[in-house]
């Protein structure tokens, strides 16, 4: 229920450190170091490639989880959007793993393609929030989201939780190889739901971006490069689906190829910057469309920050940065769409879980 609560996005919102936390806990043997099931991790192992086929937020979670995959593990990924997958059918490789991605493990279009790549006799591990869905249920190997039940339409806590599992997953993949990790994830992820309760607890400071950026704008455009660009998106998405402002995110360097016709006077400019190899690049890219007139909103983490910046998240793991760079956006997203008086939890066209292909 959502108790003092306004909107269930907003509880969810708030429930991610817990979320975080509680899938450490769940993912971690008796020995007290992360676990997963073996038979999942040797699938993972034996596969030559994984194919990740999700939609909308699910999707975005794939992207984040193909860099920690193939960054840790060493293992290739492809992600696939499921409606386009049977079109688009990529060439496969010799022994292929499919993962699917859904909170609700009821997806049509993700489940279109898990009845496809059972007939052709290709394993299935199925990620989703839902113990007995669908997805689940008609996969090999199943992994839970923990999140418990997600209400409002727009996807927050499943997201990060996805992403958290993925990273688990990479890491445990790895380990099982032999590649040794300078990372140690628990640890990093306890670092991230700290980082997440601060963020969360900057509500007043989000209120005030999408009031001072979002307020009346017809449109606003994210950009970010690297693992930012990933996370944009999935801001974006988050915004047009409540607030009804058009909104795409791009990767930096891909607005001067086409986009950057776009940008008038005070259109609003997100730009993530949490990734030190790219920090200058894309702030390079924020002095472009201000140069045109852009009203830019740079969110930056610890130790990256700049002077102009408007928000600055904590720093954590720059593998894991997705987990709280988003965060910020979603409240944004909740506060746009409030203050534009729109039905936050239920927006207009859409459905929890799209049932039909
Ligand atoms: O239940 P699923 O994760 O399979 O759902 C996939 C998408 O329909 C879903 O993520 C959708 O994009 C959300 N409304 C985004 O907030």
């Amino acid at each position: 229920e959502k108790g003092t609560y306004p909107y269930y996005m907003l509880k969810e919102i708030d429930e991610q450190p817990l979320v975080i936390r509680r899938l450490i806990e769940k993912y971690r043997n008796e020995q007290g170091e992360l676990a997963i099931d073996e038979d999942i991790v040797q699938a993972v192992n034996e596969a030559d490639r994984l194919y990740i086929v999700a939609c909308g937020t699910s999707y975005h979670a794939g992207l984040v989880g193909k860099q920690l995959i193939e960054n840790w593990a060493k293992i290739p990924v492809e992600v696939h959007i499921a409606s386009e997958f049977s079109y688009n059918m990529p060439l496969l490789s010799e022994k292929p793993l499919f993962i699917y991605i859904s909170q609700s493990g009821e997806t049509a279009d993700s489940r279109a393609v898990l009845v496809r790549t059972k007939e052709l006799g290709y394993k299935s591990l199925t990620i989703t929030n839902v113990p007995g869905s669908t997805l689940s249920r008609e996969a090999d190997y199943t992994l839970l989201l923990h999140a418990g039940p997600e209400i409002a339409v727009a996807s927050t806590k499943a997201y990060t939780a996805q992403i958290a599992v993925l990273a688990m997953l990479a890491a445990v993949a790895a380990k099982a190889k032999g590649i040794a990790l300078d990372v140690d994830v628990t640890k990093e992820l306890g670092i991230v739901a700290n980082a997440m309760e601060t963020l969360c607890d900057a509500k007043h400071e989000m209120e005030q971006i999408a009031r001072e950026y979002l307020a009346t704008t017809r449109n606003c455009f994210f950009i970010g490069r690297a693992v930012d660009y990933y996370v944009v998106l999935e801001g974006a998405l988050k915004l047009k689906e409540i607030s009804y402002i058009q909104a795409e995110g791009f990767a930096g360097g891909e607005l001067k190829h086409g986009t950057i016709a776009l940008i008038e006077n005070g259109t609003p400019v997100i730009a993530l910057a949490t990734q030190e190899h790219v920090n200058l690049s894309i702030r390079g890219n924020v002095k472009e469309v201000v140069a045109r007139g852009a009203n830019p909103c740079i969110i930056s983490m610890k130790g990256l920050d700049m002077e102009d910046d408007r928000f600055v998240i904590p720093a954590v793991h720059p593998m894991l940065t997705p987990l709280a760079s988003v965060v910020p956006l979603q409240l944004i997203a909740y506060y746009a769409a409030l203050h534009r008086g729109c039905d936050v939890d239920k927006p207009r066209n859409l459905a929890k879980s799209v049932t039909v292909e």
